[in-house]
Order: C-alpha cells, then structure tokens, then sequence
C-alpha cells in the first residue's frame, strides 16, 4: 500500500450529522459526567461538553484515513487539536469539510503521520470549532518524505496546580461507543487479543473527555463556552476501571498545560496538553471589500438590503429599471440613483444602474457596472420583482411572459456573467427571491408561482455547480410591506412588516460565514424558517417480473402519500440512492415476492439486480477489476460484479479469479447497503471480512452511488 499523495489539500466531505440534546447527553455520561455536572447531563439548562466536538466529528477519522489510502490495520490516533470558536448548541446540524493538509515519514519501520484538519458549522450558520487530527499509520513509514519537527511542548518540572482524580468504570468503553466510535477494539474480548492488548482498551477520545471535564471543572467551572482550544497527543492505551488523575499547570492568563497519567502505573496515557480559555470577542459579520449586486434595489426589500450591505462595508451596486409595478413604462434612473445616493451620503461606496434583468444584455451590463466600478462581484441578490396577477382562466400569454421574464429569466441574465466572475475568483454568494406564493400557492398568481419555483429549481442545480468554487446559492422567501403587497395586505399588518425584519436571514446568506447552500428561508417579521421539498419513504409496489397495476398503486396510496419522516435530498442521485436501498428492505423484498431464507430473512438477490444502475461509468476510468461477493446466512449467496471499460456487469456465482472478495453476512450486507451501516464500520467491526486486493475493495465506494 501507497500513501495517496495526490489527495492532498483535496476537499473531503461536507459530511453532515443530526444530532438532539439526548446525544450530547449520552457522550457526557460517557466521559464520566454525571450528577455533580448536570449541566452536561440534564435537558435543563443543558450545556454541551466541548470535547463532543470531535465524538460528533469522528466519522471523519476514516474519511481521512481512506482518501490518504493508509493500511487501516496500522492506524492510531495520534494527535487532536480543537480550537473552538462558538459554544456548541444542544442541537442541530452539524456540516464538517476537511482537507489532508500533511503527511510526515518517520521511517521505513518507524510509519508515517497523516494530518487532516477540518472546520463544522452548526444549521445556525456558525462555524464552531476546527479540528487538526493527526493519524499514526505505523505500517505506511518509507515513503520518502519529510521528517517530522521535535514537539515545541515541554511539560513544566513542578508540582500541577491542579490535580483531578478520576476512574473510568470497568464498563466505560460501553457507554462511550454509543457516541459513535464502535470500533471492535474496545469491546471486543478476541479482536482486543488479536491486537496485543490483555482485554478491551478505553477509547483515547473517552480519557480525553475525562480532561476536558476535569480542565473545565479546575479553570471555568461551570462556564464551558469560555474553552477556546484544547490540544493534545495520546501517548498510552489505557484499560478501563484504572484510575486516572489530570494534571494542569497554569501558564499565564487564559493558558494552561495538562496530562492525564495512569495513577496506579504512572505512566502519561496523554501526553503535551495545552488549554486555553476566556471569553470570545464579539464577532460582527462584515462585508468589507465584498462586491455587492442587489438588482430591484430602487425601493422596497432591495433598497433595504443595499442600505444595510453598505454600513456593514460592501461597495454595492444599486441596480432597478425604475419601472411600474407591473413592470410596464420606459423606466427611470432615478430610484436606482436615489438609493445610491443614500449609501454614499452615509459614507458608503455604490453606483447606481438601471438595466433591466429581463434581457439578457441588461444581466451583462449590470454585472458590468461591478467588474468596471469595483473590479470583481462576490455578492448577488437576484431580487428584481413585478406582478400581473390574474385568474388562470384571465392570464394571457403576455402577462405570463412578462412575469417569467423578470422574475426567472432575469435571475439567469444576471446570475450568468455573475458566476463566471464568481468561479473565476472562487468565492461568491447568490440569494434568489422565491415567494410562499410559489412555494405553498397563491390564488391569481399562477405566472408569478411558477417563475418563482422555478427559482428554487435554478438554486438547486447551481448549488451543486457552484460548490466547488465555494458559491453558495440560497433562497429567500420574504414577506414584507412594499408597493407589492401594499393591496393585498390588511394596513394594520403591513405597519409590522417593515423590510429591515428581512434583511438579516438575506445578509446571513450573503456573509462569508453562510454555512448553508441550497436552502430556502421564510423570513418576515422577524420570524424565520426554512422551507424544504420534503419526500415520503414511499413503498416498493414492483411485482416480481410485471409491472403493478393499477389496483395495486391505488391499494397502496396511504402509504405512497405519508410524508411521516420525511428527508429533504440534496441532489438526485441521493435520492437515487434510496430508491435502490428501498429494494433492499425486508417489506420490499417481501413485496417483490424474492425467496426467503430458512429463518425468513430476505435475500439479497435485489440489491445486486440494482447494482447495475447505481454504477458511475464517470468513476470507472481506467478500472478493471472483480469483486467477488460471498454472502452467507439465509437469502446469501454468491455474485460477483465485473468492472471493465465503464462497464459494470453483475453476475451470480464465483468467479475463478476475483480482484477482491468480500464476505458479510447477509444481514449485516442488506444494513450496509441500506446506509444504516457504514462500509468502514463494517470492516474495522470485522462484519466485512476482504480477502484479496484489499485497495481495490476501496474502490466500490466510489464506483457506486449511494
Ligand atoms: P418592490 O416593488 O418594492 O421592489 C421590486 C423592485 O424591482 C422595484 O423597485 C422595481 O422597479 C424593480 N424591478 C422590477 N422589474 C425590474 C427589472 N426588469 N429590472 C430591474 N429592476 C426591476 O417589491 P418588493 O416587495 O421589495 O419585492 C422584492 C422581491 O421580493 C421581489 O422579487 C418579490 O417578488 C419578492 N417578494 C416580496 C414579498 C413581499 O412580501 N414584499 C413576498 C414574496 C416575494
């Protein structure tokens, strides 16, 4: 095996993870907390243990572990460093993106250290903490680079400050697995064996969370959110039920240095750990030498959103053809000009334009206007808006067209030549302007619903072009008192629906901070929500070789129609992905008639008849390989899977000469490949056993679509 040398720098992830205050709860007690810190254990008043940070995050490990292609028989943690930046909330979303940023060779039989490091931004829009995790691959030393340097951290030759003493039970590794790390040397009496070691060992992330408590209970009691960074390395394994004491010396203001030693051996089971700790400084969200467009920025929501760009330090281009409200007349500059004027006077920086975003020389020359006044574009909101609302049966072709032209025509003319500057630098944020009429539907306003879904649908795509040039593209759905809505609002609510309650979830969305891509807000009044095209699990109607009929659909609509937990999908192929593993389910598998095992398990006969369409020629450049198959228990059986000139071909029975064999039960087959268990996860539990070209087995993941 080979360190991949060309995934350096690489993006890894976004890998995201729910998680709800009974998990951060569950890692607390996992670290030893328990009634004498109830602010880790009890939903009142909850706060979050820092150090879950990196038991959310830990999928990761793998990640980096699998893209640097180390021997996964040889790999330790080594290193982790966390530097924290906001307070960790109870619940939420957590995206994490990470990139291998170095590897250092200590020598042929010395082994190699890996250095991946990551940032996770909370649904909130935070980002709260980095990680630097370093992996010792004590079987992939040799390769020819670059030694690492000395460790700066030198542990202080007198007595700790403090010293907190702990014993982790005899069950810890337990507890502690339920937060994610299930790897089978913890809890595995044999794999334990196999490994070296007498029984079971603590995870190291576990005694780390011990410090954490014992560093937060000795420098900031009850005051967590006051960690800023935590690093350390792991020296020693550690068994569990030997007790423990942190040791921490102070080292000036908001700095400390700490150890955690075996107290009946002696021995630093972590070694070289630095602390430190205050309060963070109020962050305000700035848009200094950011480039702003805001078309329709004459009056209204626009007019708002460029006033408040430019306090907060973009130069901004005030774009609005200054036209009706129907979009009718010649146009006019001066609403554009008025507004500009507004910001300069302000001490602002802007220029006024007014083309129309209905054709697309108007997209061109407004984007124009930024790269010639200010040199490039970083900021879009596509916010331009007419009406011409009639009934269906009274909507002539001319006030459909005219609505679609300004609304979903006059976002590409301007989105267009605003991505290529966009791409080109790397860096942009877009925000289209849907509207609840589009969303959830609006009498009379069939023209302006549809330009306005079609708004969502353009966001979606461009989310995923824009990806990898960090662009991100989201949607606001607003509500506010403006001469759009001015008739078709009762007074008394348009007084509490001043623009400015708009404002910040759109300028959420155009900070640099903006952790989200791709999703839709209502925001209004101050109220925000996101809104998501949500899809039902459904149910597999297929009948073993013919089609359902007609009676069978009808027969099974209740189920068809329920959106009881619903998922929102980030792309098409994510949903792909769950069509197949729907015919991956026992109910499926039932439905489709397949053969049942001696115990009634479901055979695994329709995952492979799916294989096939979730191949990705794209990936398979270059790649001949065979994975063998040999699944055992009931519904089992062997197949084997022929990858050659971006062709895939599945086939029953052995082959006489496969690159790699994979043997799973079937059960544990039918949990991976319906995601409910990861491949990794698999292999380290020892549920996937790989006999063969261990390398190409890796391969699968990227071959196949999820
Ligand atoms: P507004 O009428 O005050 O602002 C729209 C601006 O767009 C006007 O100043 C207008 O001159 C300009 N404009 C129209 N056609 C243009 C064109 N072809 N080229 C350049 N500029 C053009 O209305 P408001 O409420 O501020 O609307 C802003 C956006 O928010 C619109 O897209 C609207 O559909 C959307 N929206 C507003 C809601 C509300 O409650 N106010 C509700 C849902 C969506």
């Amino acid at each position: 095996m080979a360190l991949n040398l060309a995934a350096l720098g690489k993006p890894i992830g976004p890998v995201t993870k729910d998680y709800h205050w009974k998990d951060t709860v569950l890692y607390a007690l996992g670290v030893g907390a328990g009634f004498e810190e109830i602010e880790f254990t009890y939903e009142k008043n909850l706060k979050v243990l820092p150090s879950f940070a990196i038991a959310a995050v830990f999928d990761l490990f793998f990640l980096f572990c699998t893209e640097a292609n180390v021997d996964l028989a040889g790999i330790l943690h080594g290193e982790q460093q966390l530097t924290f930046h906001h307070p960790i909330p109870t619940e939420g979303t957590l995206k994490t993106t990470g990139q291998l940023t170095h590897y250092y060779d200590k020598g042929k039989d010395k082994g190699a250290l890996v250095v991946g490091e990551s940032d996770t931004w909370h649904s909130n829009g935070k980002k709260l903490f980095t990680s630097r995790m370093t992996m010792f691959a004590r079987r992939d030393g040799g390769f020819g680079g670059e030694n690492v340097s000395p460790p700066s951290i030198v542990m202080p030759d007198r007595k700790p400050d403090f010293v907190v003493e702990d014993t982790p039970s005899k069950d810890q590794p337990l507890l502690y697995r339920l937060s994610g790390d299930i790897f089978a040397l913890h809890v595995d009496q044999a794999f334990a064996a196999q490994s070296g070691f007498e029984k079971p060992i603590m995870h190291g992330l576990c005694t780390h969370g011990f410090a954490c408590r014992a560093l937060i209970k000795s420098l900031m009691p009850g005051r967590p959110e006051q960690l800023r960074r935590m690093d350390c390395r792991f020296s020693r394994p550690l068994y569990p039920g030997e007790p423990i004491q942190t040791q921490i010396w102070q080292e000036g203001e908001g700095r400390a240095l700490w150890r955690v030693v075996n107290a009946q051996t002696g021995a630093v089971v972590i070694d070289r750990g630095v602390l430190e700790y205050g309060d963070v400084p109020a962050h305000q969200i700035r848009f200094d030498n950011r480039v702003a467009i805001v078309t329709g920025a004459g009056g209204g929501l626009g007019r708002a959103y460029a006033l408040e760009l430019a306090r907060r330090g973009a130069k901004v281009v005030v774009n609005d053809f200054g036209g009706a409200r129907d979009g009718t007349g010649a146009g006019s500059f001066a609403p554009a000009a008025k507004v500009a004027a507004e910001i300069e006077a302000a001490g602002g920086q802007a220029v006024a334009n007014d083309d129309n975003v209905a054709t697309p020389e108007g997209g061109e020359r407004i984007v124009q206007a930024a790269l010639e006044a200010f040199g490039t574009v970083d900021i879009l909101i596509n916010n331009a808006g007419i009406l011409r609302d009639k009934s269906f049966a009274k909507m002539t072709p001319a006030s459909w067209q005219a609505v679609i032209d300004v609304h979903l025509n006059g976002a590409f003319h301007v989105t267009r030549p605003a991505f290529e500057a966009m791409k080109a630098r790397g860096y942009g944020r877009i925000v289209m302007t849907t509207s609840a009429a589009g969303l959830y539907g609006n009498f009379g306003q069939t023209n302006y619903a549809a330009a306005k879904m079609g708004l969502v649908g353009l966001m979606n795509t461009l989310n995923l072009e824009g990806a990898k040039y960090n662009i991100r593209v989201n949607t606001i759905a607003p509500l506010a008192a403006s001469r759009l809505t001015a008739d078709v609002l009762p007074p008394e609510l348009l007084e509490k629906m001043q623009p400015e309650y708009v404002v910040p979830m759109t300028l959420c969305l155009c900070a640099e901070e903006c952790a989200v891509s791709g999703h839709i807000y209502n925001a209004g009044m101050g109220y925000f929500n996101r809104a998501a095209v949500v899809t039902g699990p459904g149910a597999v109607v297929a009948g073993r070789d013919q089609y359902p009929t007609v009676e069978e659909v009808a027969a099974a609509m209740d189920r068809i129609d329920s959106l009881a937990d619903g998922k929102t999908y980030g792309q098409v192929s994510d949903q792909l992905a769950d069509l197949l593993a729907a015919f991956a389910s026992p109910d499926a598998a039932e439905a489709a008639g397949q053969e049942k095992g001696a115990r009634g398990e479901p055979s695994v006969a329709a995952v492979f008849e799916a294989l096939p369409g979730a191949f990705r020629p794209e990936a398979a450049t270059g790649v001949s390989a065979v994975f063998q198959y040999r699944i055992s228990g009931a519904g089992g059986g062997d197949w084997h899977c022929i990858v050659a000139d971006r062709q895939c071909r599945v086939v029953t029975g052995r082959h006489d000469r496969p690159t790699c064999t994979l043997n799973m039960a079937a059960a544990d087959f039918l949990a991976m490949m319906s995601g409910r268990l990861a491949p990794l996860q698999a292999f380290n539990s020892g549920k996937l056993i790989i006999e063969g070209d261990i390398m190409k087995s890796q391969l699968i993941e990227k071959l196949f679509k999820r």
